[in-house]
C-alpha cells in the first residue's frame, strides 16, 4: 500500500490501517421488493439512541461559496435537512441547484463555508482531515456522479481496492468483491477494464465498490442515471433493501422518475435553497 493513497477523493493515511471490520450482511436479493416498509431496529454498530433522535444526517444552515477570480458565487444559502435512520431519500432539483455540492458536503468530501453538519450524531465539520477520512471509510459509502473508477484495475479489483482499505485480507477481499458484484448483477465482468464496461456495467462496478464493509451511510450522485430499464429497476431496489433491511440510510441525487415512488421523501433544491415536500 502506497504511503498516497487515495480512496473517494480523500487522502488516507495508511497508518489507520487496518481499520477494524464491520459486520457483513448483505444476503439480499435485489429484485425481491418489500410489500411494506420495515421499522428500523437499531442492527447498525454505529446506530445510537442519540442518532434515532436527530437522524443519520442532520444538516443545519450549511452554506457553500465557491471563489472563482474575483467573483463570489453562493451554491448553498442555508441548507437544514434531516434523514432519519432507516429512509431512503432523494434530493432533486435543476441542474446547477446546487445538489452535488450539498452531497459532497454531507459525505465530508467538501468542506462548507458555514453551517454544520451530523452524521450518525457526530459533527463532522469539527473533525480534524484524518478523523474524518476515518469516519468516513468506515460509516460512508459513495457514488461518484462520475463513477471514479480506477482505469488500471478491473472490476472485481476495483471493489478488492475498497475492501482492503477496509481491512479485508488476502482471499476474503476478493471473495467478498464477487459477492457485491454478483448482487449489482455483474459477476461476469469481474475481470474486465473499466474501459471494456458499459456506462451502466461502469455504474454497477461503483455501486458495488460503495457497499464494501456494510456501511451504514449510502450516498450517490445519479446512480441510474446510466441504466437501462431493468438495471435501474434493480439498483433502486436493491438500495431501498439497503435501507430497509439494514438500518442504513440512502440519500441519493437523481433526477429520474423511477425512483421516485421508492423514496420514503424527496428534498428538492432550487437556487441553493432547499424546499421540502413530503412524498406519497
Ligand atoms: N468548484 C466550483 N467553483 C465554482 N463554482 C462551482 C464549483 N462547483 C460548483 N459550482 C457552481 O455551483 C452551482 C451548483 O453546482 P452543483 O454541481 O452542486 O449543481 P448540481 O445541482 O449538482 O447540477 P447537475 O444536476 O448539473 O449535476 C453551479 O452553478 C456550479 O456552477
Ligand atoms: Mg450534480
Amino acid at each position: 500500500m502506497t504511503s498516497n493513497l487515495n480512496f473517494d477523493g480523500v487522502p488516507l493515511d495508511p497508518t489507520l490501517l487496518p481499520i477494524p471490520m464491520t459486520a457483513i450482511n448483505l444476503s439480499f436479493n435485489p429484485l425481491h421488493r418489500k410489500a411494506d416498509l420495515v421499522t428500523v431496529t437499531a442492527s447498525s454498530p454505529s446506530l445510537s439512541q442519540e442518532t434515532t433522535a436527530q437522524g443519520a444526517i442532520a444538516a443545519t444552515n450549511v452554506r457553500m461559496s465557491y471563489q472563482s477570480g474575483s467573483e463570489v458565487f453562493h451554491a448553498l444559502k442555508g441548507v437544514d435537512l434531516q434523514v432519519p435512520t432507516g429512509d431512503m431519500q432523494l434530493l432533486m432539483g435543476p441542474s446547477g441547484s446546487g445538489k452535488t455540492t450539498l452531497l459532497s458536503i454531507l459525505a465530508g468530501i467538501l468542506t462548507p463555508t458555514g453551517g454544520s453538519v451530523k452524521l450518525l450524531g457526530q459533527d463532522i465539520t469539527k473533525m480534524s482531515p484524518k478523523a474524518l477520512a476515518k469516519f468516513r471509510l468506515e460509516n460512508i459509502g459513495f457514488i461518484f456522479q462520475g463513477f471514479n473508477l480506477f482505469p488500471a484495475l478491473s472490476a472485481v479489483e476495483n471493489v478488492e481496492v475498497a475492501l482492503k482499505l477496509k481491512g479485508y485480507r488476502g482471499s476474503s477481499a476478493r471473495k467478498e468483491a464477487l459477492v457485491l458484484l454478483e448482487q449489482v448483477g455483474l459477476a461476469n465482468k469481474a475481470n474486465n477494464l473499466p474501459r471494456d464496461l458499459s456506462g451502466g456495467q461502469k455504474q454497477r462496478v461503483a455501486i458495488a465498490r460503495a457497499l464494501a464493509g456494510n456501511p451504514s451511510l449510502i450516498m450517490a450522485d445519479e446512480p441510474t442515471a446510466a441504466l437501462d430499464s431493468q438495471n435501474g429497476h434493480a439498483v433502486i431496489e436493491l438500495l431501498r433493501q439497503l435501507a430497509k433491511e439494514g438500518g442504513r440510510t440512502v440519500l441519493l441525487v437523481t433526477h429520474d422518475p423511477r425512483i421516485m415512488d421508492a423514496a420514503d421523501r424527496i428534498t428538492y433544491l432550487e437556487d441553493g435553497l432547499i424546499q421540502t415536500k413530503p412524498h406519497h
